[in-house]
């Protein structure tokens, strides 16, 4: 006999209470770290807006079913993670007024009160864009395009009457949104052909005049393309030049697997901010699915045909392209912790992967994977990693224009 078996007294057999309690003990556990190993989370890990805090500011387009808390789950996503929002729709002229001097405010008020009340930085989008501006707005009484001096009075009465609406509220606005195309000519728009290149200072100074303490913005896509990049600068210059106010360029984040070129976009990143302005990056997502051709950017009026093998992903995304795109994500933020100083916010296009318009652009109706939080509102692995990359970078002096404000 074993010594050990005669100096204690054999313990007590377990009730069977105890056997239970210890097996729901168990599972309560497991389940627990089941949650937060799917989630991409570690316990104790903090939130995106806290990781950037002192950085920049980190924001979401936000739709209006989030704001009347149609869609919760992804409205919780955005008052626990983000701290700044901007609307992806429900600002837009065509939207605010339909028809001349018949302004809708409904949910527009709404989404400024949603903003208020989770202490979220409210950027306006947007006041003066080609595209989403209602027919009449160029029109004249018989179908004729308008002359100049109206559709200057149209764009002012436009930016007051929405600005001043929202003064001391809205904190900034993409005052003039894609004037510039990919080769950095100027767009051929009902704004650029009837008043000139004039339409985009006189935007700004009418906002600025509705609202003196709003910032001002000037936004686009591709503006990792060297031309295009040289007019945006160019035209800062020209709207600095009149002493007006603009405050930042917004670089719109709409990338692929393969462009921009992360040195490309740094290019453009320094080019703006040596011309005297911020930079925000706006509108940030990350495509996974093939293009029709080669074809980038976010030209709202593209267009092609839906064809399956143009949606490969529609039951789930293979994990060697989800590699893919946590590492260019990775190096898109590791870009942006670089330049923590010359950047004032970083906006993502959009929540969940549920509502982000790239499952409809350019091909209505696929299944794309292009933000930070899935189907599910789960955050993805990614969202960890970018959590990390914070903690290697040493935070930038308070700055003006910083997450500070
Ligand atoms: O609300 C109507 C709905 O009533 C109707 O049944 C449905 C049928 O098509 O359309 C709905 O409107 C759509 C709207 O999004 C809201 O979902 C429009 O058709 C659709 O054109 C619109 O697309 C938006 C697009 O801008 C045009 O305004 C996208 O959601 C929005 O993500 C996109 O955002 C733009 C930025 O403003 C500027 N930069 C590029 C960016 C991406 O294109």
């Amino acid at each position: 006999m074993h010594p050990s078996a005669t100096a204690h007294p054999p313990t007590p057999a377990p009730t069977p209470a105890l056997v239970m309690m210890k097996l729901i003990k168990k599972l309560v556990l497991t389940i627990v770290c089941c949650l937060l190993l799917s989630a991409g989370t570690k316990p104790n890990e903090p939130t995106l807006k806290e990781a950037f805090a002192g950085k920049f500011l980190i924001g979401a387009a936000i739709t209006i079913s989030q704001v009347l808390g149609v869609d919760a789950s992804a409205a919780e996503i955005v008052k626990k993670q983000f701290n700044a929002i901007v609307p992806e729709n429900c600002m837009k002229s065509i939207y605010l007024q339909p028809k001349e001097g018949v302004f809708h405010f409904d949910e527009a008020d709404k989404f400024v009160a949603f903003g208020e009340i989770n202490n979220l930085w409210i950027t306006g989008h947007c006041l003066i864009w080609h595209s989403q501006t209602p027919a009449w707005f160029f029109r004249d009484k018989n179908g004729n395009d308008v002359s100049r001096e109206v559709l200057i009075e149209r764009m002012r009465n436009h930016i007051k009457t929405v600005v001043s609406r929202y003064k001391g509220r809205i904190k900034g606005w993409d005052v003039v949104n894609e004037a510039i195309t990919d080769d950095g000519s100027w767009r051929q728009s009902k704004f650029y052909k009837i008043i000139g290149e004039d339409f985009i200072p006189l935007a700004f100074q009418f906002a600025h005049e509705a609202d003196p303490d709003a910032e001002l913005y000037y936004n686009d896509y591709s503006t990792a393309i060297a031309a295009k990049c040289k007019s945006i600068v160019n035209l800062v210059k020209a709207i600095r030049g009149k002493n007006l106010r603009i405050d930042a360029v917004g670089m719109q984040g709409h990338l692929s697997m393969d462009f921009p070129a992360i040195a490309d976009f740094e290019r453009s990143l320094l080019a703006f901010s040596a011309s005297g302005v911020k930079v925000m990056i706006t509108e940030l997502d990350l495509t996974v699915l093939p293009l029709p051709q080669h074809f980038a950017g976010a030209d709202v009026s593209a267009k092609f045909d839906f064809k399956n093998k143009l949606n490969p992903y529609s039951n789930g995304l293979p994990k060697d392209i989800e590699l893919k795109q946590q590492k260019r994500y990775v190096a898109f933020f590791k870009l942006f912790l670089k330049h923590q100083d010359k950047i004032s916010r970083v906006t993502l296009w959009g929540v969940t992967d549920n509502n982000s318009w790239r499952n409809n652009w350019p091909i209505s109706g696929r299944t794309d994977y292009a933000l930070l939080f899935d189907r599910n509102f789960q955050p993805k692995p990614i969202v960890n990693k970018i959590i990390q990359l914070t903690k290697q970078s040493s935070a930038s002096p308070p700055t003006m224009h910083g997450a500070q404000r």
